[in-house]
C-alpha cells in the first residue's frame, strides 16, 4: 500500500506520521519518539508558561542548545563523504545544509557582540553529551550513516515538519523580526511540500536499507529525541521578573501575616 501523494492539511503529529509509508522509515522513527515527543510538547508548554517569550536570555539559552548540537551535525554532514550524506545534500533536504548559521545570526542579535563567549557558557551538560555522542557515533563505521540520518530527523525535523516553525509569530512579537532568521527556511508558502519532501526522503532511503541499518536509525532517533528533551530540561535561566514576583509574593504574605497577628492582639 502506498502513502497518499498530496497530503491535505497535516494538522497533528499522528496525521503527519500517517503520511509516511506504513512500515517505512519515517513512520517507524515517528513511532519510536512518540512518548518522548509528548514530553517535548509538555516541556515547550512549560517554557511558554514560564516566560520564554518575556525573557530574551531564557530564549537565547534554549536556542543555544539547539544551535550547538545542530552545528555539530551540520559539520559532520559537510565533511562526510558517505553515500548517505550525498543523498541528503543532493535531495530537496540539501537546502537546509548549514541552517545552524541562522541560529547563530539570531543568537548574535539577542546576545550582542560577546555572543560567542556567552553561547559557550550557556551550553548545558546535556548538549555537551549530545555533541560527544554525535561525534562518537560518526567515528564508528557501523553507526555513521544511521547517526547522520537520525540526527537530521531529530534536529532538523522539528523545524521542517514539526512545531518549531509555528513559534515564528511568537518570537517575532517578543524579540522582533531580526531575531527570526532561524525560521527563514521553514515559514511561508510551501510548508506541505516541505513536509512531503522530508517524509519521502526518509521513506525512500529506508526502502534501500538492510533491516539492521534501518533499525539502527530508528533506535538512534529514540536516543536523540530523549537528548533533545534533556537539553530543554537543563535550561537554567528563569525570567527576570520571577525574582520580583517572588519578592512581591513574600512581601504580600508578610503583610497579610502582620495584619492578621495585629488584629488577633486587639
Ligand atoms: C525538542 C523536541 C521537540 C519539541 C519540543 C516538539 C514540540 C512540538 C509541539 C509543541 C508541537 C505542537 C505544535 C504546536 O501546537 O505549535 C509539535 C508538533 C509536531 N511535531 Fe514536534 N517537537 C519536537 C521534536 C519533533 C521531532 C524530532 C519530530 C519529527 C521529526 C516532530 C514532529 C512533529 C510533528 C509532525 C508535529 C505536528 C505538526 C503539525 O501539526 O503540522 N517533533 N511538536
Amino acid at each position: 500500500m502506498s502513502a497518499p501523494t498530496t497530503p491535505p492539511t497535516l494538522s497533528t503529529t499522528k496525521t503527519v506520521r500517517d503520511f509516511g509509508q506504513p512500515d517505512g522509515l519515517f513512520r517507524s522513527c515517528m513511532n519510536i519518539i512518540r512518548h518522548s515527543h509528548t514530553k517535548g510538547q509538555l516541556l515547550r508548554t512549560f517554557f511558554i508558561i514560564s516566560g520564554v517569550f518575556s525573557d530574551k536570555i531564557m530564549y537565547a539559552e534554549l536556542l543555544t542548545q539547539f544551535y550547538v548540537t545542530t552545528e555539530c551535525l551540520d559539520l559532520i554532514l559537510s565533511e562526510s563523504e558517505s553515500e548517505i550524506a550525498s543523498s541528503v545534500l543532493n535531495s530537496e533536504l540539501g537546502k537546509y545544509k548549514r541552517f545552524c548559521n541562522d541560529y547563530a545570526t539570531d543568537l548574535e542579535h539577542l546576545l550582542g557582540p560577546d555572543h560567542l563567549r556567552i553561547i559557550n557558557s550557556y551550553k548545558s551538560e546535556a548538549a555537551i553529551k549530545y555533541i560527544k555522542t554525535l561525534k562518537e557515533n560518526n567515528a564508528k563505521v557501523e553507526l555513521r550513516d544511521a547517526s547522520l540520518l537520525a540526527g537530521i530527523f531529530i534536529l532538523w525535523g522539528p523545524m521542517i515538519i514539526g512545531g518549531g516553525a509555528m513559534l515564528y509569530p511568537r518570537v517575532k512579537k517578543a524579540y522582533g523580526e531580526l531575531a527570526c532568521s532561524t525560521f527563514t527556511l521553514f515559514i511561508g508558502s510551501g510548508r506541505e511540500k516541505r513536509k512531503r519532501e522530508f517524509i519521502d526522503f526518509f521513506d525512500s532511503v529506508g526502502e534501500r536499507m538492510e533491516e539492521e541499518e534501518f533499525n539502527k536509525v530508528v533506535e538512534l532517533c529514540g536516543e536523540y529525541m530523549r537528548m533533545n528533551n534533556e537539553m530543554m530540561v537543563q535550561v537554567k535561566r528563569r525570567p527576570w521578573w520571577v525574582k520580583w514576583g517572588v519578592g512581591l509574593g513574600i512581601s504580600l504574605t508578610c503583610g497579610a501575616v502582620y495584619v492578621y497577628v495585629k488584629k488577633k492582639k486587639t
